[in-house]
């Protein structure tokens, strides 16, 4: 499971507080800036338990018929947000790094330094083409797995692919250790994931949505996420 740090779980206080001030600019004007803020998608990260603009969850769940596979570069919160996503749709959560260190019996890093990151493909490979056979989960996939074309095609053929995108600073500063990446063991981690980011935009490109999250909590991502879901299935 990927560790983030507190910053990621809430906002900052005060980081929309100057924007929101209903003091300083009257109630008129604050009223005018509620609704920009709820417009641009900021009030429900400054407000995350805000289910006004929120799609009928019991519906959407009916609709999805498939695995809603999370994508994106390591620290993008594809575990955090696919928990959380998985309990309020109450679908299963698998998370197909643990699958494979489950029927590995020893850890990814482990993996890579005994047999190869090919080898790490292939039963990464398996263990989304098993969940993909199981019906309808939030799955969230290791941060390279699309980059494999047959495993890109599984995806995008058996899943719905949402990407969970954001800046190699955000991702650096929400991985907490890097000792379970070992795509990291580098110099410079963040000039790792900047070139990594850069090489496999095209492929993350291949989702079928994408969600940007780098201002957003964990609880408003998950919320970003089920309104591009409701809106991809043309639930509401
Ligand atoms: C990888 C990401 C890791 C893990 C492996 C390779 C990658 O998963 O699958 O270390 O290629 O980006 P997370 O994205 O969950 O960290």
């Amino acid at each position: 499971m990927e560790s983030l740090p507190a910053a990621w779980l809430c906002l900052k206080p005060g980081r929309h507080h100057s924007r929101f001030d209903i003091r300083r600019s009257g109630k008129i004007a604050a009223l005018a800036q509620l609704r920009a803020l709820a417009m641009s998608g900021i009030m429900h990260a400054a407000m995350p338990n805000s289910h006004s603009s929120m799609p009928d969850i019991a519906a959407l769940a009916r609709a999805i018929d498939r695995p809603l596979a999370l994508v994106g570069m390591m620290g993008s919160g594809k575990s955090l947000v696919g928990r959380r996503l998985a309990q309020r749709l109450d679908l299963p959560f698998i998370d197909s790094d643990a699958e494979i260190e489950k029927s590995a019996g020893i850890t990814i890093t482990e993996i890579f330094e005994l047999a190869g990151e090919e080898r790490f493909r292939t039963l990464e490979r398996n263990a989304i083409s098993d969940a993909a056979d199981s019906g309808p989960s939030v799955l969230s996939t290791g941060g390279g797995s699309i980059c494999t074309p047959e495993t890109a095609a599984l995806l995008c053929d058996r899943t719905i692919v949402i990407w969970l995108q954001a800046k190699p600073d955000t991702l650096l500063s929400r991985i907490g250790s890097i000792s379970s990446r070992p795509l990291l063991h580098t110099d410079d981690p963040l000039a790792t994931l900047r070139d990594l980011a850069e090489r496999r935009a095209a492929d993350y490109g291949k989702a079928h949505i994408t969600v940007t999250t780098d201002q957003l909590s964990a609880a408003a991502a998950v919320a970003a996420v089920l309104r591009a879901l409701d809106s991809h299935l043309a639930v509401s």
